[in-house]
């Protein structure tokens, strides 16, 4: 065994990897709930990947066969149904995670310098999860799929000037047709996974550069042993193996219970109106998108069109999600985590996630004159948030950091 290693060694890095990345990787010890989430969403990526694989060996996407082939899935094909519950579920427990690892970022100041760009791929990798379950959710072509389709595609329709021709591009028709569903299984299938995958390859690589954040936000090389290793720091493995197993296992104890109890989720992971093929005469009454985008539409829908045009909406959706990147430069609290913040930030942060839940519910429901007015009063507080951070955190009163991290 001895000399086969060496062998390999020889050849590739494979003992120095392994040292490097976890038996001589130093964490930090006070890793608490909040840092289950980053291994979480690997194991998600990696199930939907899997997952995906087997319903693409049944599969067809062409418009007049996909419905079908989704049902034939689900009745016919040994365990197609398990595999596409486990599909659908992966990709609604997949925002569950990441919603829940940005927020963990936001409390303990993750994205903060030296994590910078840490956070920008990760803002990256989100814009590309959006991406790739809203190409992922035409695939079916249920009544939800090609509605929900139609109504982002025609926001680009309101970029000035080459909206018309732009949207035209991205279906490669007039309507939402056979070619938007070719185009979108490739992007789906191939093109946007293995975007995703370089992006976490590279998440990674800049976390293991300048080492985990922890929930004191001390940085724990800056306190190192005679043995070269931080003080407050851990061997990866078998430490947080251990730690991570323990969050697999309670992940897919919940998993299961949704796949096997309640894949549809009343509704929420998988839409009634998508179990009625689509139809382009028959437009749905009701169209919202899939629980993890409604926040945004309920921005969208909280700005009203100026002269005609949806332009304001969409680039205050548009807004929404891409500052995200400014974080690391809008904070100027000398300290990163919460527990050494002040009221300012955590009033401001507790009213944007009452604004985030809050228009994430008035974007599945119907638009009625007060909702509206709800919905923007609340993208108010979510913008303000952002725009009036470098204000609040350097005004805020702060606690002394300790310079170990605490138990
Ligand atoms: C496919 C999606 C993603 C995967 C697989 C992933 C994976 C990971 C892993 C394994 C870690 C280390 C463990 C941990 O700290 O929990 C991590 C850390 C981190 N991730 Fe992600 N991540 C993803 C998406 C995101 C997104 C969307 C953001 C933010 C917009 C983000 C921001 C961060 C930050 C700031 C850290 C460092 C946290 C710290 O040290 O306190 N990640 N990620």
């Amino acid at each position: 065994m001895e000399k086969l290693m060496n062998w390999v060694d020889e050849r590739f890095p494979l003992t120095s990897s392994y040292k490097a990345h976890l038996s001589e990787y130093f964490a930090p010890k006070n890793f608490n709930f909040w840092y289950f989430f980053g291994s979480l969403a690997l194991l998600v990526l990696v199930i939907q990947i899997v997952s995906g694989i087997f319903l693409t060996m049944h599969y067809k996407p062409d418009a007049a066969l996909a419905f079908a082939s989704v049902e034939y899935i689900m009745r016919d094909v040994d365990y197609g149904w398990l595999i596409r519950y486990i599909h659908s579920t992966g990709a609604s427990m997949f925002f569950v995670v990441v919603y829940l690892h940005m927020f963990r970022g936001v409390i303990y100041g993750s994205y903060r310098q030296p994590r910078e760009l840490i956070w920008i791929f990760g803002v990256i990798i989100y814009l590309v999860l959006m991406g790739e379950a809203f190409m992922g959710y035409l695939l079916p072509w249920g009544q939800m799929s090609y509605w929900g389709a139609q109504v982002i595609i025609n926001l680009f329709s309101a970029v000035p000037f080459i909206g018309g021709a732009l949207s035209e591009w991205i279906r490669g028709d007039y309507v939402i047709g056979d070619a938007t569903l070719n185009r979108f299984f490739a992007f789906h299938v191939i093109a946007l996974p293995m975007v995703l995958l370089g992006l976490v390859a590279a998440h990674l690589v800049a976390l293991h550069e300048v080492g985990s954040n922890n929930p004191d936000g001390v940085e724990i090389k800056k306190l190192k042993g005679a043995d070269g290793h931080p003080l407050d720091g851990i061997p990866f493995h078998p430490y947080y193996t251990v730690k991570d197993i323990l969050g697999v296992v309670v992940f897919l104890i919940v998993f299961a219970s949704i796949v096997f109890f309640a894949p549809e989720m009343g509704g929420y992971f998988l839409e009634f109106n998508n179990f009625v093929p689509a139809d382009s005469l028959k437009t749905p009454e009701h169209i919202a998108p899939v629980w993890y985008f409604t926040p945004y539409y309920a921005i969208l829908r909280a700005i009203p069109p100026i002269f005609g045009s949806q332009f304001p909406g969409v680039a205050a959706m548009g807004i929404a999600v891409m500052i995200f990147f400014a974080l690391p430069w809008l904070d100027r609290s000398p300290v990163k985590s919460i527990r050494y913040r002040g009221p300012k930030f955590k009033i401001a942060l507790t009213l944007f996630v009452i604004a985030f839940i809050g228009l994430g519910i008035l974007g599945v429901l119907p638009s009625t004159p007060l909702y509206t007015v709800i919905s923007q009063i609340l993208s108010g507080v979510y913008f303000a948030f952002f725009l009036l951070m470098p204000w609040y955190t350097k005004n805020d009163t702060t606690k002394p950091v300790p310079e170990r991290v605490t138990q």
